[in-house]
C-alpha cells in the first residue's frame, strides 16, 4: 500500500482540488498518510497570489525534503507549481514533480514516472477539464466544497490566477446537482459552491441565479454560500433567486479591493466606487439579514493618501462585518507589473495598520450589537482549545457552543452571549425567542 502526505495552501479551491487529488490517488491504491515520516508521495498544493505564499512553501518545501528517502517522490501542485513550471525543477533539486491546476488527472502516470527517477513539470491549460470523473476524497464533516467554475477570464492587473488557473469554464448544472445530491445523501447539509468569479458561473444554458435555484431544490441541504463573487455579476435575476430560496446564506464576501475609483481603474476592476456600494444596498434591501465580508489591496502601484482614505471610508460606507487585508504583492506576469509607480513597503505597511484597525474597531462594534441575539447555528467542529464546539451562523458569524462532539452537524438555536470582537460565545436556547 502507497502513503501518499499533502499539505494545503492558498484558497477554498486549493481544499477542493486537494480532495480531487486524494480522489484520483485513492483509485490508484495510495491510502493518506498521517504524517510526511515514511510517506511515499510528499504533495504540497500550493497559491501564487502573494509572494508571502510563495515563500512560506519554499520554506515548508525546504523541511519536507528531509523526509525524502530513495524513491520518495516529491511533488509541488496547484499555482506555484503552474506559475514557476520547470523552474521549479531547476531551483529545487529534491522536487521531482510539478503539476498545475490542469493536470491532475495525470497524476498517477506522473507518480509513476517520478518514481523511476523522470523529473517533469505539466503545466499545460486544459480549458476543458472539470475533473468530472473523478472521485473526492472529503474531510468528513457536514460542510463540503463544491467547485462550479474553474480558471478565471478577468483581467485584474494585480492578479495572477488568470495564468495559473487559465480560461474560465463552468461545470453543467446537471453534474454539480448530482454532486450535491450525493453529498446531501451521506450527511451534508451544506454546500459552498466555488468560482474564481463564481457568480459570473454560466454552463452555455444556465447561470448562477438558475444554479443557486437548482441548489435550493435539493433534499437535505439546508444552506447554501457561495465564493468569490464579482461586484458587477449580481444581475437582478442572481439577487432574487438569493432572495428567494431560502438555504442561501445571509453571508456574502465581496472582494471590493478598493475604495478609490483611480485605483479601481489601474486595477481595472469593472465597477466605480459607487456601482459597489450600490450593488451592496440591491443585496441588502433583497436580504436585510445579510452580512458582507471583502477583500481589500493597500499599496497598490501609484495608490496616493487620498486614495486610501476612499479604502478607508469605504468599510464604513459598505458596512463590512470583516474584511482580508492585503499589502499589495508584485507578481511577475500581471499588468500591473509595468504601473512603475510603487508605493514604499514601509507606506503600504502603514496603510495597512491603519486598515486592520478600523476594519478590527467596525467589527468589533457591529459583534457586540448582535449578542443577547437569537439564531440557529450548524455545529461544525471541535474549538482548537477547550471542548466547545464551533458553530456557524446563517450570517457567518462563529460562535463556541458547549456541546458534546456528537453534536456535529446537527443545527440549534444558541442566544449569543458575548463576543471577543471577531467571534461568538453562545447558550443554547429553548424558549420562543425570534430566531435569526
Ligand atoms: N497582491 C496582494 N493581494 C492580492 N490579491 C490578489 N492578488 C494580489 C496581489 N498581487 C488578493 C485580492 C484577492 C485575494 C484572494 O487576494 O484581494 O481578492
Amino acid at each position: 500500500m502507497k502513503r501518499v502526505w499533502i499539505e494545503t495552501y492558498g484558497c477554498q479551491m486549493n481544499v477542493a482540488d486537494t480532495e480531487l487529488i486524494l480522489g484520483v490517488l485513492a483509485g490508484e491504491g495510495y491510502t493518506q498518510a498521517d504524517q510526511p515520516e515514511g510517506a511515499d508521495v510528499l504533495l504540497v498544493n500550493t497559491c501564487a497570489v502573494r509572494d508571502n505564499a510563495e515563500q512560506r512553501v519554499i520554506g515548508r518545501m525546504g523541511e519536507l525534503q528531509r523526509h525524502k528517502r530513495p524513491g520518495t517522490v516529491l511533488g509541488v501542485v496547484g499555482c506555484m507549481a503552474q506559475r514557476l513550471g520547470p523552474i521549479l525543477l531547476e531551483r529545487v533539486p529534491k522536487v521531482d514533480l510539478v503539476v498545475g491546476p490542469d493536470g491532475y488527472r495525470n497524476l498517477p502516470e506522473l507518480l509513476g514516472h517520478a518514481a523511476g527517477g523522470m523529473r517533469t513539470a505539466d503545466v499545460e491549460y486544459r480549458s476543458w477539464e472539470h475533473y468530472e470523473d473523478f472521485p473526492q476524497v472529503r474531510a468528513a464533516g457536514p460542510t463540503a466544497f463544491v467547485t462550479v467554475q474553474r480558471g478565471c477570464d478577468y483581467r485584474c492587473t494585480f492578479c495572477i490566477v488568470p495564468t495559473t488557473r487559465g480560461p474560465e469554464r463552468s461545470r453543467r448544472l446537471a453534474d454539480v446537482v448530482a454532486e450535491v445530491r450525493a453529498l446531501a445523501e451521506g450527511g451534508t447539509s451544506e454546500v459552498t459552491l466555488l468560482g474564481q468569479t463564481v457568480n459570473s458561473y454560466h454552463d452555455g444554458t444556465d447561470d448562477f441565479a438558475a444554479l443557486l435555484r437548482a441548489m435550493g431544490t435539493v433534499d437535505g441541504i439546508r444552506r447554501i454560500r457561495f465564493t468569490s463573487p464579482y461586484p458587477t455579476d449580481f444581475t437582478p435575476s442572481v439577487i432574487e433567486a438569493m432572495a428567494t430560496t431560502p438555504a442561501v446564506c445571509d453571508h456574502v464576501h465581496l472582494p471590493v479591493q478598493s475604495g478609490s475609483n483611480s485605483v479601481l481603474r489601474r486595477m481595472r476592476r469593472r465597477y466605480t466606487r459607487e456601482r459597489y456600494l450600490d450593488v451592496v444596498d440591491e443585496i441588502r434591501s433583497a436580504m436585510p439579514a445579510i452580512t458582507f465580508s471583502t477583500d481589500i489591496i493597500v499599496g497598490f502601484p501609484g495608490e496616493t493618501e487620498d486614495e486610501f482614505a476612499d479604502t478607508l471610508s469605504i468599510v464604513g460606507a459598505a458596512g463590512f462585518d470583516d474584511a482580508y487585508t492585503f499589502k499589495y504583492s508584485v507578481r511577475e506576469g500581471t499588468p500591473a507589473v509595468k504601473i512603475r509607480d510603487h508605493v514604499p513597503d514601509d507606506v503600504a505597511t502603514e496603510r495597512l495598520d491603519r486598515l486592520i484597525d478600523v476594519v478590527r474597531a467596525q467589527a468589533r462594534r457591529r459583534n457586540a450589537a448582535h449578542v443577547g441575539e437569537v439564531y440557529e447555528v450548524l455545529v461544525e467542529r471541535p474549538a482548537r482549545r477547550g471542548d466547545m464546539m464551533l458553530a456557524r451562523t446563517r450570517r457567518n458569524h462563529m460562535v463556541l457552543v458547549d456541546l458534546p462532539t456528537s453534536s456535529i452537524g446537527e443545527y440549534h438555536k444558541v442566544q449569543l452571549t458575548g463576543t471577543t470582537g471577531s467571534t461568538f460565545t453562545g447558550a443554547l436556547h429553548h424558549a420562543r425567542l425570534a430566531v435569526l
